[in-house]
């Protein structure tokens, strides 16, 4: 019988500190129920079976056979997901992570995540030139996590044991697929840097100080402290010049309605941010915006387990 092997990662969200994790900063990540599911095949000829393009899964098909040795590997690739693609939920991280792990097991290597998610970083930097590392982390590891990349080999990181059930409930509204991608967001806030070297850093330094913030409210289960952060955090990523006039409308429409929203991953400028993340004491309220917008909104379980075997056949 032929072997069939089939692995899933999660996708993620940036509870805190997206951009400013790229520059040394901390952020707090999360998983959520929503996976990228990979399953290999031997084959006659390579093959690559995905709804999205598939020069993401080639590049990184042929850098984990490389570094494996197995070149000559002939193999048929399926990949289906249920993380929106391009809208901050971590779908390119999720996909390097799972190639990564299905490539292992397919070929008997041990399952060793440290050595995983340093490939699946490799696989991000050619996706999104100066990445952090933070999303492929927290889709190898799941659950919550306290990161922070010192140096390019140096990235610290520590499980948070909060009790999800007594988190906020948060919401999670698809503003919609940026125009631009990853990297083009991170070099437009490197430009920043280059062009406005102190006041980006101030930015940068106070978005730290908003994650430690928010460090403190979820573990302090204190809702009030979450909404005031999540509401600074907005505003400094809008000062990096990262959300869209149209996603700036409609989190004033929330913050006006006694909400607070942030966008969640690298945003976009020109059209629309992607993910949101919301929160309200009455969500039905986030819910009616979302619907009268004509966007889907999603309640989403947080802390999901990382990559994980779903078997073979
Ligand atoms: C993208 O999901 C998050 C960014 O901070 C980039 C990165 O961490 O590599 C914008």
């Amino acid at each position: 019988m032929e072997k069939k092997v089939e692995v899933s990662a999660p996708g993620k969200l940036i509870l805190s500190g997206e951009h400013a994790v790229v520059y040394g900063k901390p952020a707090i990540l999360t998983t959520v129920n929503r996976r990228l599911f990979v399953s290999i095949s031997p084959s006659l000829k390579n093959e690559i079976i995905t709804p999205e393009s598939s020069s993401l899964a080639k590049f990184a098909r042929d850098f984990v056979l490389k570094v494996l040795g197995r070149e000559e590997e002939k193999l048929r690739i399926e990949i289906s997901s249920e993380i929106p693609v391009g809208c901050g939920m971590g779908s390119s991280a999720a996909l390097a992570v799972a190639i990564a792990t299905t490539l292992f097991k397919y070929l008997n290597q041990p399952f060793d995540k440290e050595k995983i998610n340093q490939i699946a970083y490799e696989i991000e930097k050619k996706q999104h030139g100066n990445a952090s590392g933070g999303d492929n982390t927290i889709s190898t590891y799941g659950g919550f996590l306290w990161y922070r990349k010192e140096t390019e080999f140096l990235k610290l990181f520590k499980k948070l044991q909060f009790d999800f059930k007594r988190l906020p409930e948060f919401v999670l509204i698809n503003n919609g697929r940026p125009k631009e991608t990853t990297g083009e967001m991170v070099a437009g806030v490197r430009k920043l840097y280059e062009k406005e070297r102190s006041k980006t850093e101030r930015i940068l330094n106070q978005i730290e100080k908003v994650t430690k913030q928010m460090l403190e409210g979820l573990n302090q289960v204190n809702h009030r402290l979450v909404k005031l952060v999540i509401k600074e955090n907005e505003e400094l990523l809008e000062n990096l010049g990262v959300v869209s006039g149209f996603t700036k409308k409609m989190i004033r429409e929330i913050e006006g309605k006694g909400g607070a929203a942030k966008i969640c991953g690298a945003g976009g400028k020109i059209g629309r941010s992607g993910i949101i993340l919301a929160f309200h004491p009455q969500k039905e309220i986030l819910f009616e915006i979302a619907k009268k917008e004509n966007l889907e909104a999603l309640e989403v379980k947080l802390g999901e387990e990382g990559v994980k075997d779903e078997g073979e056949d």
